[in-house]
């Protein structure tokens, strides 16, 4: 087991990374400061994974909120429905809830965490790989809007967050690409040598390799915990995490939440994102083609679904990385070397959505 530490100013907190951790009783007791927990999930984990964690959990009495499966749950009546059941359930203020499950699940109970009685204790138990390696770390939490992707929510740092690597063995082979998506992302923007490493092992973590996941997801949280540790509120670092999201979300919302996964339009944002660098000069053609090379290579998609150019550039608008009615991206100067603009000419975005659609 490795542990890494994400300092904070409001407090720091534990990621802890290894195989069989849902029977760790004590790391996952410790986190808990009340007499009370409860255990939100959903109908797919539930039957793999919440016996282990209510049996670690058992003295602390823990109330369970089992979701239906999907994005389509990440919406304020879920809010409302996890509210209800702990009220039923005499949960006080001094109840810690657990997120069992992937992003969905932990996006959902992060934001009930913070809205719950004014605010809850919350501990991460991801069992996606973009959960593991993205979503559990670093405090974002919210819930889709019909007219934009996590447009409502808060930053709320969970007190800890444990990683059980083996509960990667049940996860969809769609699901695991997806993650691998964001694991592409940190060497894109900023870790050109885990880049190198990717290209080399890109084999070993679609086979599931377990040491090879390990490091993907050590070396993921590790970059990630940084940026957080520089930028909490995403006031100018932390944005270059969004590599590939603007696009991304816009074909999230254009295709209807759920239908193309998070990680699948993220790794289409990210080769987009990349051809926009490379029509303004910034980005060497050989850069992109690598960049493509490795994503296809995790089985994500490089191609965008048909979506009107204009359609695009309204879901772009309304995403949170548009400041001052402009669009900002992050664009890559080389792998490894992403920046933030607002200055993209409309001509150059209009070439590259027209160009895909
Ligand atoms: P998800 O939560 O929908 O999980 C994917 C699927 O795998 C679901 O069907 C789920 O039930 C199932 N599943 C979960 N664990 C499993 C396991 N061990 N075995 C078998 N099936 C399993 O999707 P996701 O990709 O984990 O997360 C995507 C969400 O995360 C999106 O809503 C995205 O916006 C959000 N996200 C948030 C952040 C953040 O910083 N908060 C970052 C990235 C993504
Ligand atoms: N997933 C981007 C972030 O956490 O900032």
């Amino acid at each position: 087991m490795s542990t890494l530490t994400l300092d904070l100013p409001g407090g720091g907190y534990p990621i802890h990374i290894g195989a069989g951790l849902l029977g760790s009783v004590d790391l996952l007791r410790a986190p808990v400061s009340g007499d009370r927990v409860a255990i939100i999930t959903n109908e797919v984990v539930a039957p793999l994974y919440l016996s282990r964690l209510t049996e670690a959990l058992a003295p602390f009495d823990p109330a369970i909120v089992v979701l239906p499966d999907g994005e389509t749950q990440k919406a304020l009546d879920t809010i409302d429905r996890i509210v209800g059941a702990l009220l039923k359930a005499r949960c006080d203020r001094a109840t810690t809830l657990f997120a069992l499950g992937g992003g969905v699940v932990g996006d959902i109970t992060g934001f009930a965490a913070a809205v719950y009685q004014r605010g809850v204790p919350f501990v991460q138990v991801p069992t996606t790989l973009l959960s593991q390696v993205d979503s559990s770390v670093g405090g974002k939490t919210g819930v889709n809007h019909a007219l934009g992707k996590n447009m409502i929510g808060c930053f709320y740092q969970p007190r800890a967050v444990l990683i059980d690597t083996t509960t990667l063995t049940t996860l969809p082979d769609r699901e695991l690409s997806a993650g691998l998506a964001e694991v592409i992302k940190y060497a894109a923007i900023g870790n050109r040598e885990f880049l190198g490493w990717l290209e080399q092992n890109m084999e070993a973590l679609l086979r599931r390799d377990a040491s090879a996941l390990a490091y993907a997801i050590e070396t993921s949280c590790r970059d990630k915990a940084r940026v957080v540790m520089a930028d909490e509120r995403e006031a100018g670092v932390r944005a270059l995490l969004n590599f590939g999201h603007t696009f991304g979300h816009a074909i999230e919302g254009a295709m209807g939440y759920g239908r193309w996964l998070h990680g699948e339009a993220v790794a289409v944002g990210m080769v987009m994102a990349a051809r926009l660098s490379e029509r303004l000069g910034w980005l060497a053609a050989d850069e992109g083609r690598r960049l493509r090379a490795l994503i296809a290579r995790a089985c994500l998609p490089v191609t965008p679904p048909a979506i009107a150019p204009q359609r695009f550039l309204e879901l772009m608008a309304v995403d949170k990385k548009a400041a001052h009615g402009r669009i900002r991206f992050v664009l890559l100067r080389a792998l490894g070397d992403a920046f933030l603009t607002d200055e993209v000419p409309e001509d150059a975005l209009m070439a590259l959505l027209t160009a895909h659609e």
